[in-house]
């Protein structure tokens, strides 16, 4: 995290109320180890059918946090809101995130995979150039392991050498996203990390299975694979 005005990492967190991103912004809030070095948490999420205000219900309170209802896309709006806040880190969650809703209608996965971050991009990249210390910013980039294809149950697994392979709308609107984020470091210099993150288990998709540390029942092929060694934390399970 770089340093805001008060000394400590002030955060926009995108898609700040879906699954990945309300985990997030609480452990910043309210996990001990985060409590200190954070100064600021701005949620900017347009509430689709995935955000929920309720992930954010325990956050509420806290004077540190502030909930902006909008898109991504806004460009206007989210460069204002990058100042305003002075913003020093980017975390970049926001996503038409479901495989399925993607074969059966695209566009919005363009619309908010591809041109959103490609606004947030350019918003991100005026707001660093406004700041002394640019150099301490940073953009995270949320991205999934969908971009490198399928894996067969005996596949060895990706690695950051694995070429771009994705199958679906969803994996190639992320797959471009990523691309945009990896160029918007070479070219302009901004300071970008992006993860690819295995699928995340919503604790309600496997109840019993995420407290017991077992693999669920009925997983199969890849996903079996990529539930062994999994995690719990704060309701969020993590595999790899
Ligand atoms: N859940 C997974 O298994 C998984 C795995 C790998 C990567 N990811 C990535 O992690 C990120 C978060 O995933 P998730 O499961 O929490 O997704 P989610 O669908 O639960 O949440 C997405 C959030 O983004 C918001 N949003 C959508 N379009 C927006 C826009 N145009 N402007 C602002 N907000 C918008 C939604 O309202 C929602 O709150 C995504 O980028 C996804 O691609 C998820």
């Amino acid at each position: 995290m770089g340093s805001g005005k008060e000394g400590v990492g002030r955060l926009l967190v995108t898609g700040g109320a879906g699954f990945i991103g309300s985990a997030l912004v609480r452990h910043l809030l309210l996990g001990k180890e985060n409590a200190s070095g954070v100064g600021r948490v701005v949620v900017l999420d347009k509430l689709t059918y995935a955000g929920r205000r309720e992930n954010l219900a325990e956050c509420s309170h806290d004077s540190r946090f502030r909930f902006v209802q909008g898109d991504i896309a806004e460009s206007d709006r989210v460069g204002k809101l990058l100042e305003e806040e002075a913003i020093d880190s980017v975390f970049h969650l926001a996503a038409e995130s479901h495989v399925d809703r993607s074969i059966e209608g695209p566009e919005a996965f363009i619309q908010t995979n591809l041109v959103g971050t490609y606004r947030l991009l350019q918003a991100a990249r005026e707001r660093q150039k406004k700041m002394k210390n640019g150099q301490d910013f940073r953009f995270l980039h949320v991205s999934t392991d969908e971009v490198f294809g399928t894996l067969g149950a005996d596949d060895p697994a990706f690695t950051e050498e694995t070429p771009y392979r994705p199958n679906s709308p969803y994996s190639a609107s992320k797959a471009g996203s990523d691309h945009l984020a990896r160029a918007w470091h070479h070219t302009f210099g901004l300071p970008v990390i992006i993860t690819n993150l295995l699928k995340q288990l919503r604790d309600q998709a496997v109840p019993g299975e995420v407290d017991s540390g077992h693999n669920p029942e009925g997983a199969g092929g890849s996903e079996t694979a990529c539930l062994r060694g999994w995690i719990q934390y704060s309701g969020l399970a993590v595999c790899g």
